[in-house]
């Protein structure tokens, strides 16, 4: 599935009419870029714009896969400055790149609460309710970016007066609870109950090994939202199994180096260098694989919108789940000899090796026999 599959110019002009969304002509409204995005090298230097709503600079970063799921895009808010109040009718979820500085999120109703925020901080942004940022340095810019489901939002209401401006409390959602955004939550199976990560880089982890290699893993649910997030960690000399799953997936680097390989069913891999910033955004249906070639673990937030995870009756992810019994994750026994080669070359180059026998080992124990 989901090859490139380019067809003529003459073809391709037949839907000339229907490429653009009223999401693609907001964002063109608003007189910023889309860059469409499978690979970012660096979240914290991509070139912003002025951004005249937001009285900001920013870029929206959305390929074709999502570009009717969710999107992603870039804001930053200068030195002593701070961005203007604003409300909107889809989710948002935000990851601080760089600075520091505080939000206040209020409702309605008058409940009204601030909270501090530093590089590495991860929250998001009770639906509908009034939010403004503040950069708390007079010295240098705070960056963040964010994750929203806005695509499917505004392609389906497309009136911007509607969609920022519509007088509603979801109190289900936020109520002013004094403690709404405090760095604390209660573990559930996987997943974190939290509106607020303090610090996602070190945030402690569950391990979690059906993805692979000793990993850590660790989700949320922020702000009630339908939207979900994950961290993953795997360690040095390491990488996790290869798996597919639908769009909107957006891989933003929190530590380590290394790279990953994506690459369409039955095309050869292509491959994306990446570090501290780098953002991945594996297209629909694109089998990918990311790699551990640097001296200190490598963790990585995964944002999300349900619509990425297809699920088996059970309700789980079908990318958790081997290949040999109908799901979308390539078990290490069955991937090919240059996945293994490219690994050890990548390794070599820092004077390492790969330390994944453990993990091939420990697979055995648990893995499907192969259909006859
Ligand atoms: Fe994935």
């Amino acid at each position: 599935m989901a090859k490139d599959a380019l067809v003529s110019d003459e073809m391709a002009k037949k839907f000339a009419t229907e490429k653009e969304t009223p999401y693609t002509r907001w964002v063109k409204s608003e007189g910023l870029d889309i860059i469409p995005a499978h690979y970012v090298p660096n979240l914290h230097t991509v070139e912003l714009k002025p951004w005249a709503r937001r009285e900001a600079r920013g870029v929206y970063l959305n390929h074709e896969a999502s570009r009717t799921s969710n999107d992603c895009y870039v804001c930053e808010i200068p030195s002593g400055g701070k961005l203007p109040p604003h409300r909107q009718l889809f989710e948002e979820m935000i990851l601080i790149l760089d600075g520091r500085g505080s939000t206040t999120v209020w409702n309605d109703a008058g409940k009204r609460i601030t909270f501090e925020w530093k590089a590495g901080a991860l929250f998001a942004i009770p639906l509908n309710t009034w939010h403004q940022h503040f950069n708390g340095s007079g010295k240098e810019p705070a960056r963040y970016v964010a994750v929203t489901n806005g695509p499917a939002i505004i392609n389906m209401y497309e009136e911007p007066e509607f969609l920022f401006n519509t007088q509603h409390d979801f109190k289900n959602r936020f109520a002013g609870e004094p403690d709404y955004f405090s760095n604390k939550g209660e573990q559930k199976g996987l997943l974190l109950e939290t509106n607020f990560v303090a610090d996602a880089p070190n945030l402690p982890l569950i391990s979690a090994k059906e993805r692979g290699a000793g990993g850590g893993h660790i989700r949320f649910n922020m702000a009630k939202g339908s939207m979900n997030s994950h961290i993953s960690q795997f360690p040095i000399g390491t990488y996790k199994k290869a798996h597919a799953h639908g769009p909107g997936a957006h891989v933003i680097i929190l530590t380590g180096e290394g790279y990953s390989l994506m690459w369409p069913e039955g095309e050869e891999p292509r491959r994306y260098e990446w570090h501290i910033g780098s953002m991945i955004v594996p297209p629909a249906g694109w089998q990918h694989q990311h790699f551990n070639t640097g001296t200190t673990p490598s963790r990585y937030l995964a944002f999300k919108h349900e619509g990425v995870a297809v699920r088996n009756t059970q309700g789980v992810p079908k990318a958790w789940i081997s290949k040999r019994v109908g799901g979308d994750q390539i078990d290490y026994a069955d991937e090919k000899p240059i996945i293994r080669q490219l690994f050890a070359e990548a390794l070599a180059k820092h004077g390492m090796q790969p330390r994944m026998d453990e993990a091939y080992q420990a697979e055995l124990a648990d893995l499907p026999p192969l259909a006859a």
